[in-house]
């Protein structure tokens, strides 16, 4: 059967609200390469939104997966606990940024920043919560709300639970100054939310779905302490982000600031659902017993695969690794940026192999180009390169490569993308 004809069932089986960013149906992943049904190949610049850091299919965290699969594949860890839940636990409370922690786990980022959300309010007695423009942070109900753009997201799916309140978040060339960001938030704690009513602020570290832009340094320090004055809990939502994709295992590593919880997912499991918070002890413990969970929430199989993963970012130096993939990527972006042939490149962006680039109206400017992200993305994808859209103005392309990509193959992909900066340009021309 063809992609095309997949397709075709597709359209008339599922729904159109789950979107997909490609026309190709897999067969199989290998590390840095995805094969389609036709048997064609494509090198994997999007590793399925920052989940396979480590590559498809890793040998060692197949190996854990096929163990655990020996011994048991499902209790519920409300009814009947395991040693991987413990083990995942322990290992994530050492490794993580803040002094004496406890780890949870769920199965989604979005039940993951949600239970971040409910811990904060069970620990604070407050109900409000701050989010920023251009945050994503889900799709669940609260979590649609939290997040910081409305379309598509939030398109038809009012009203929103109350409580949720947003910041401007800082990025200079789009007209917003940190200090700026600290007046409007300053000004909210004025109008909707007093800063004794609210339980958390949540940042992302570095803006995932929003475009890859990084938190200011100083406006984290300047949140870390805006939380201390009013005992608000500090959130950072790291599922995008986590996991050795900025270089660091937690991107908030980068900041030298504690924050109170870290809702995490994604890359995590290395492919396999997971998703946790690791928070101070004296918050995570707020909740009542039964107050939280789920009933895949720490899936034994996930949780194995979630040891191995680590063991993986630890022995193939991963943090390292990404930060030489990002190293290669924006030394490329900055060269296909100085060609007077491509499509107009902006503002080129990394924290690691956390890259992102903007496709702008005019050769150095910032006014954003969103019509010219289609071609580009479908034009790699002619050519064997899977690339992925994002940005509060969706006129940026992320590249996500797991960490683990050969050289060989980076460099391909590199190519590719280079080609379909220049040939897309040509098609632009054109029509
Ligand atoms: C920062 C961030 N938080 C939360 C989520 C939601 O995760 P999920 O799609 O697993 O529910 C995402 C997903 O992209 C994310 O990037």
């Amino acid at each position: 059967m063809s992609n095309a004809e997949f397709h075709a069932r597709r359209m008339a089986a599922v729904p159109r609200g789950v979107a997909t960013a490609t026309t190709m149906f897999v067969d199989k992943a290998e590390n840095a390469e995805i094969h389609d049904i036709e048997g064609n190949r494509y090198i994997d610049f999007a590793s399925g939104i920052a989940v396979t850091n480590t590559g498809h299919r890793h040998p060692k965290i197949m190996e854990a997966v096929a163990k655990q699969c020996e011994r048991f594949t499902h209790t519920a860890f409300q009814v009947a606990a395991y040693d991987v839940y413990v083990d995942l636990a322990e290992r994530l409370n050492a490794l993580a940024p803040i002094d004496d922690a406890k780890t949870i786990f769920f199965t989604t980022g979005a039940e993951a920043t949600e239970n971040a959300v409910k811990i904060a309010r069970a620990h604070t007695g407050r109900p409000s919560v701050i989010t920023f423009t251009g945050a994503f942070h889900g799709r669940t109900m609260l979590t649609m709300a939290m997040t910081g753009k409305v379309a598509p997201y939030k398109t038809k799916f009012g009203p929103m639970p109350g409580g949720i309140f947003h910041c401007p978040f800082p990025i200079a060339h789009h007209g917003v100054s940190e200090e700026q960001a600290l007046k409007a938030l300053d000004f909210l704690f004025k109008s909707d939310a007093s800063p004794d009513q609210v339980a958390a602020i949540v940042i992302e570290p570095v803006q995932g779905e929003g475009g890859f832009y990084q938190t200011p340094k100083s406006f984290m320090h300047a949140l870390r302490r805006i939380c201390d004055e009013h005992g608000i809990c500090l959130v950072a939502d790291e599922v995008q982000s986590g996991f050795a994709r900025t270089g660091k295992l937690f991107a908030i590593e980068h900041y030298g600031i504690e924050p109170d919880l870290i809702p995490v997912a994604k890359a995590l499991g290395g492919g396999f659902p997971i998703s946790g918070v690791i928070g101070k002890a004296h918050i995570m413990d707020a909740p009542d017993p039964g107050g939280l969970g789920g009933t895949y929430a720490g899936s034994p199989v996930a949780c194995a695969a979630a040891l191995a993963v680590l063991d993986v970012i630890e022995e193939e130096k991963l943090c390292e690794r990404s930060m030489e993939v990002g190293r290669r990527m924006t030394e490329r972006l900055e060269k296909i940026k100085q060609r007077n042939d491509s499509i107009p490149i902006g503002d080129i962006r990394g924290l690691g192999a956390m890259v992102a680039f903007e496709l702008v109206k005019e050769r150095g400017g910032h006014d954003p180009a969103p019509e010219a992200i289609k071609p580009v993305i479908e034009t790699a994808l002619a050519h064997g390169l899977i690339l992925l859209s994002c940005g509060f103005y969706a006129n940026t392309i992320r590249l996500l490569a797991p960490l683990t990509i050969p050289d060989a193959q980076l460099e391909e992909g590199l190519d590719v993308l280079e080609t379909a900066l220049t040939d897309s340009a040509e098609i632009r021309l054109a029509s």
